[in-house]
């Protein structure tokens, strides 16, 4: 798992396929059972294999470069949010998290689509959710995007991440953390 946790990446050029629906299953399964604030699981899923649902969507992000990844994407999971939970977007992060996490795990990539940036995604997601008859008391927050990658995983290094002396402490904010912290060994 923490070998799972550490090489994931956002994959961006995939093979033209669709992953079997065993596979999907299994990351559906993952997301289905993920842990969430008082267990009230404020999520739901769309499987959309539809070219031309895929296509509408990716019209609503015209000039973004998010358009012509979700034009591209063989295959896409609509994650649904119901913000009558306090904790909602915490839990859809972590049941984001725990489907990536599986797909890694059987050597298939994706990538979060969040649309057009801010002023214009809150409408983006409003006319997406349309699209795909979600109801208005629910929100569609994110697209995720699962395919076989293009090129054999791991297929690039992943993007910089800041040094863990520069977001751990100890005991207090500011203060450095154990030296033994920062450089993890595994046995
Ligand atoms: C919540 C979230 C939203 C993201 N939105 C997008 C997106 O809209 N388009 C995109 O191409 N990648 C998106 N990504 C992927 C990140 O940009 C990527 O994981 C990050 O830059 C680190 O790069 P790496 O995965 O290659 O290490 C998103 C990732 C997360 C977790």
């Amino acid at each position: 798992m923490f070998r799972t946790a550490i090489s994931n990446v956002a994959v961006r050029e995939f093979k033209s396929g669709i992953i079997s629906d065993q596979e999907l299953s299994l990351i559906l399964e993952a997301a289905r059972l993920t842990q969430s604030a008082k267990n009230i699981q404020p999520w739901y899923f769309i499987v959309v294999k539809d070219r031309k649902t895929l296509d509408s969507l990716a019209e609503l992000m015209t000039g973004d470069i998010d358009e012509d990844l979700t034009k591209r994407s063989p295959m896409i999971v609509a994650v649904i949010g119901d913000p009558k939970s306090q904790f909602w977007l915490f839990d859809l992060g972590r049941v984001v998290q725990s489907m990536t996490l599986v797909a890694w795990e059987m050597g298939i990539g994706s990538c979060v689509i969040s649309g057009p940036e801010p002023p214009d995604r809150e409408n983006y997601r409003t006319k997406a959710g349309k699209i795909l008859g979600v109801p208005e008391n629910l929100r569609m927050q994110e697209l995720i995007v699962f395919a076989y990658p293009r090129n054999k995983l791991p297929y690039r290094p992943r993007k910089i991440r800041k040094e863990m002396s520069d977001i751990l402490f100890q005991e207090k904010f500011g203060n450095p953390a154990d030296k033994s912290l920062l450089a993890p060994v595994r046995k």
